[in-house]
């Protein structure tokens, strides 16, 4: 079964230790607080939320949450995130501001971009790179249509997918390659991936990453690629856990779109793109930015 690590149990159990939100939350809590200026809070739909950092850390800035998420194991990960951190008094969370805001509970939605509804948001965010796991353009159209339906006229989007250009699983494969010479012919064949691209990183077999884990221990894991097939990548995600040598892989597949791609998608869906950023500075994306991060607008 492909995505084993967003429902198997014992790699969701250690998804937030592989996983730790990054530079984008610091983004997605300016952007939305740039969105609500004077209004100060928004209604947000956190579609593919996972195990609910991002909603969470949204929540606490006093925005109205509903996080949706197919995978049960996930939604698990993320109803025990706001049990335990959203339930704190205020005065007890120095990273809130001084304003003393309430936080309305969460709503968690089981489902995807089909169940969401007429919401009326201010928002829709799709982060942690969702919106590269619509692997066709069918389920892409569709998902961009719904979040279209469940904004109020005016309201925003923002996404950011991997610039296929970068390509970070071809560097992962090409430490790979210095090992295992079959797929060398396949770096080769796409060696325009330039050095320039140091920083992107997937840890390959050869270069992995360990993370420590609070109740599974030691943890490595690192990428293995299958194959690149126009803009899909598949690829297995290897986990070995120290104490026991128990190993375990994920099967993935995503979807790198050119940023004229998702640009006309969102048109097609009735958006109205304001801005793509390429990375987590706000600065405006170029051809070699590793992200694409659009802002659009419901028309
Ligand atoms: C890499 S995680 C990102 C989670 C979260 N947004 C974050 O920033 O930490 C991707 C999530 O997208 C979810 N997902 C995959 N396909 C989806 C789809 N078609 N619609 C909505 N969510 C999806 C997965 O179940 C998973 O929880």
């Amino acid at each position: 079964m492909k995505y084993s690590e967003f429902s198997d149990p014992r790699l969701v159990a250690i998804y937030d230790t592989v996983n730790p939100i990054g530079e984008y939350k610091a983004f997605y809590l300016e952007l939305a607080a740039k969105l609500a200026g004077d209004r100060g809070t928004l209604s947000i739909i956190d579609l593919g939320c996972g195990s609910g950092q991002l909603t969470c850390e949204l929540a606490k800035q006093g925005h109205h949450l509903v996080g949706v998420e197919p995978s049960d194991a996930m939604l698990g990960l993320a109803r025990k995130r706001a049990t335990n951190e959203l339930a704190e008094p205020l005065a007890a969370d120095s990273t809130r501001t001084s304003q003393s805001r309430s936080i309305s509970p969460v709503k968690w939605l089981h489902g995807g971009a089909q169940n969401l509804g007429a919401f009326e948001a201010d928002l829709a965010i799709m982060t942690g790179h969702v919106a590269q796991f619509f692997l066709e353009d069918e389920s892409w159209q569709q998902a961009l249509r719904s979040i279209h339906g469940a904004l109020k006229p005016g309201g925003h989007l923002a996404f950011e997918c991997r610039n296929p250009l970068v390509q970070p699983f071809l560097r992962a494969s090409r430490q790979m390659a210095q090992r295992e010479s079959q797929i060398s012919e396949l770096v080769s064949e796409n060696s325009d991936c330039s050095e320039q691209f140091e920083h992107i990183d997937w840890p390959s077999d050869t270069n992995r990453r360990k993370v420590f884990d609070p109740v599974a221990g030691a943890v490595e894991w690192w990428f293995q690629l299958l194959s690149v097939e126009g803009e899909r990548v598949l690829y297995e995600i290897h986990y070995l856990f120290e104490s026991t040598g128990e190993k375990a892989i994920s099967v993935n597949e995503l979807r790198f779109r050119s940023r004229d791609e998702l640009q006309n998608s969102l048109i097609d869906a009735g958006f109205t793109v304001d801005c793509v950023y390429g990375n987590w500075d706000f600065q405006l994306a170029d051809g070699d930015s590793p992200e694409f991060i659009f802002v659009a607008r419901r028309s």
